[in-house]
């Protein structure tokens, strides 16, 4: 399927039968989004709005996956289902309009915000300082800006398990516990690669300020750290730590060769 043509949406999954559609794609390259706006609505709002009523026609589970980046990030306190999504950018902007559509169309759809995603299937964050690190280059990353890693692995399990509950409806925030800033996700990382034996040639990552990142073109939020009780409220699972993800994905890597690439 072609996500810029929503109105194409319906003709091109005719063919198929399914109980459950799973949204994971989208726009999401954030200063892509702040330039091309109009395709960022069609892929991140329009088009998840028509799965919506897809789903909602032909009576299948519809769940479309959100962002923390719905925040304005002036907070400081981890935000839940409730608290008020003022987006600090367009792509921001253009994931709460499938938010709210989504579920406008569709009450019966999942929507799960997940915040700094990373996982085996590509490379994410950890790839990018393992890459910096095994070269030998100055590792630094912005220390004043906080959220939380996910993991997709657990993702897909914790989506499991929100889908076997067919009652199950609405919004949900979903990462792994606790919070950092990319600073410490690097570091943590770094410390998890040097464990399992890596032959990193930097060990540490510089903490740097956001504003000196010149290359943003879009507004990033700074604090949008995830509340994610009603999640375990309504399965009984309490997400594991970040650290603990990040060391069993950085365990689940083979340990390079000095020279090697990651
Ligand atoms: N990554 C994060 O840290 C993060 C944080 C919060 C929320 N999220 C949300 O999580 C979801 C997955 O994010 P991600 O990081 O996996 O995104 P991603 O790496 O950018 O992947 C986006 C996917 O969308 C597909 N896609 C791009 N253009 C398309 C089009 N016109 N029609 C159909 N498919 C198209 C891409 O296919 P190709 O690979 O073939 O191009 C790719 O599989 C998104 O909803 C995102 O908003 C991600």
């Amino acid at each position: 399927m072609d996500l810029d043509k929503p109105s194409e949406l319906d003709a091109a999954l005719e063919p198929y039968q399914f109980d459950v559609l799973i949204n994971s794609a989208g726009l999401t390259d954030v200063d892509r989004c702040e330039k091309e706006t109009a395709l960022a609505h069609r892929m991140n709002a329009e088009s998840p709005v028509e799965l919506a009523k897809i789903c909602r026609n032909r009576s299948a589970r519809f769940v479309h996956l959100g962002t923390d980046y719905v925040f304005s990030g002036t907070g400081r306190t981890p935000l839940t289902e409730e608290d008020p999504a003022v987006p600090a950018n367009h792509y921001g902007r253009s994931k709460l309009a499938g938010d709210l559509g989504v579920l406008e169309v569709n009450p019966a759809a999942l929507v799960a915000r997940i915040s700094w995603l990373f996982g085996p299937e590509k490379p994410a964050f950890p790839e990018m300082i393992l890459k910096q690190a095994l070269a030998g280059s100055r590792v630094s990353a912005v220390a004043d800006k906080w959220s939380s890693p996910t993991y997709a692995p657990d993702v897909a399990s914790w989506l499991l398990a929100l889908v076997g509950q067919e009652h199950q409806s609405g919004l949900f925030h979903l990462s792994n516990a606790g919070a950092c800033s990319w600073q410490e996700y690097g570091q943590t990382v770094l410390d998890a690669a040097l464990d399992a034996g890596w032959p990193l040639r930097a060990t540490l990552v510089d903490p740097i300020s956001m504003d000196s990142i010149k290359a943003f073109v879009a507004k990033r939020p700074v604090y949008t750290v995830m509340n994610t009780a009603r999640f375990t409220n309504a399965t009984g699972i309490v997400p594991r730590t970040w650290q603990e993800a990040i060391r069993e994905h950085v365990a689940g890597k083979p340990v390079p060769a000095r020279d090697d690439s990651v």
